[in-house]
């Protein structure tokens, strides 16, 4: 059984047994329920990261609980030898609101891009030869932490400590057409973007970047990708945030919020371009299995079904207006930026110590690019919610010596 500890004690065996490979806040958390988290000492906190955008359903969401509970009792897994009904329900309902025809399933955001990069090869490979293998990516990206998805993030910090990178990726400046254009040649493949940067910054483009990014993928042949690990689901007030843009693309990847919390990753993309994945070509033991798939069926049943991404669209609105207003008392803010609820607040100032005052205050944040407040909360944040937390971050910014 599973020792009943204070925080102190479990960050004290944390720091024995677990690698670093996060610098981890000292906050052990162990009960959810919303957008509410209470730790191992039974301190309650309001929970504006969701898990890094996982949570969009808040914590513990009834539906996908019971789904689990259920599945869990009947089959957790089984070989992908096999057809797999919630697999294939879920591939169903995936294609069924996407520009998709098919879906692959696998466990993680890394592992979808995995996916994306070898399938954008080989049907380059398969349509054009083998001299285009190239993926153009963005600078600031983030794509995961495997050896291919290192090489296709654009910041040297990730990359750092792993050379030689995988050979065939080239990054350009993030939401500049001309940079994109200039960057295509004889050997490029496919052109891999976040619809809205996360990890580099909550960048969100022009609205007609995209769609000339589709006009030079047309031109040249090139597979146009959109990494929706961390923006799809939801996030944006549409299900998928491409959908935002207007803008097809050909090969999506998706992981975090699609099945409320267990490990997922999906790569969906239409019929002639997924037709280059043949048995053999591309696989994972546990992508897709029952208890995942089972998760993620109630998690987008519940989107779509209790008027989530509207709701998200609406409390977006909410939480920007409500931030700016706070942003007008305090010189140090920048700008608040994003779409739906995925938003950005650029500071003048390290975000990092604002995050542990919030911590301090019952409030869970994050920052990226140093100097950014990123809110991603669950989706079924409410208004109340969102002025409790407006006046932990107003107390926090009123001490701010500059
Ligand atoms: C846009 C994007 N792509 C890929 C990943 C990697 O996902 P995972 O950590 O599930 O491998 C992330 C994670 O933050 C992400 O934000």
């Amino acid at each position: 059984m599973r020792e009943n500890m204070n925080s102190e004690k479990w960050i004290e065996k944390s720091d024995k047994y677990i690698m670093k490979t996060y610098g981890r806040y000292p906050i052990v958390p162990v009960r959810g329920q919303g957008s509410r988290l209470w730790d191992a000492d039974g301190r309650e906190y309001l929970d504006f990261l969701g898990g890094i955008a996982v949570n969009n359903l808040g914590h513990c969401h009834p539906r996908v609980v019971a789904a689990l509970q259920k599945q869990a009792a009947e089959l957790i897994h089984c070989s992908n030898y096999y057809h797999i009904p919630q697999q294939i329900e879920l591939a169903e309902l995936l294609c069924s609101h996407s520009f998709a025809d098919k879906a692959f399933f696998c466990n993680s955001g890394a592992e979808a891009n995995e996916a994306a990069i070898k399938l954008a090869r080989k049907y380059s490979r398969e349509t054009f030869g083998p001299e285009r293998y190239e993926i153009i990516t963005a600078t600031d990206s983030f794509h995961g932490r495997t050896m291919a998805t290192v090489s296709a993030t654009g910041q040297e910090k990730v990359q750092r400590f792993f050379d030689p990178l995988l050979h065939g990726f080239t990054h350009v400046p993030f939401n500049d057409v001309a940079a994109m254009e200039a960057a295509v040649s004889s050997r490029s493949c496919a052109i891999m973007l976040e619809p809205i940067q996360g990890e580099g910054g909550v960048n969100v483009p022009s609205s007609e970047y995209f769609r000339d990014v589709r006009s030079i993928c047309d031109r040249h042949g090139l597979l146009l990708i959109f990494d929706e690990v961390q923006v799809g689901i939801g996030r944006t007030g549409k299900l998928f945030a491409y959908e935002n843009f207007e803008v097809p693309p050909d090969i999506i990847t998706l992981a975090k919020a699609l099945a409320g919390g267990a490990p997922i990753g999906a790569m969906l993309a239409r019929d002639g371009v997924a037709a280059s994945f043949t048995p053999g070509t591309h696989g994972s033991t546990f992508g897709g299995n029952p208890l995942v798939c089972s998760a993620a069926i109630a998690t987008l049943r519940t989107i779509l079904d209790d008027g989530i991404l509207s709701a998200a669209t609406a409390t977006g609105g909410y939480l920007v207006a409500k931030l700016e207003e706070l942003g007008g008392k305090y010189p140090f803010v920048k700008e608040v930026r994003g779409i739906g609820l995925m938003i950005g607040m650029s500071l003048g100032i390290p975000a990092g110590e604002i995050v542990l005052k919030g911590h301090g205050r019952g409030l869970l944040l994050n920052f990226v690019h140093d100097t950014v407040l990123r809110f991603v909360p669950p989706l079924i944040v409410t208004r109340q919610e969102i002025d409790k937390m407006i006046a932990i971050l107003d107390g926090i910014f009123a001490e701010v010596e500059l």
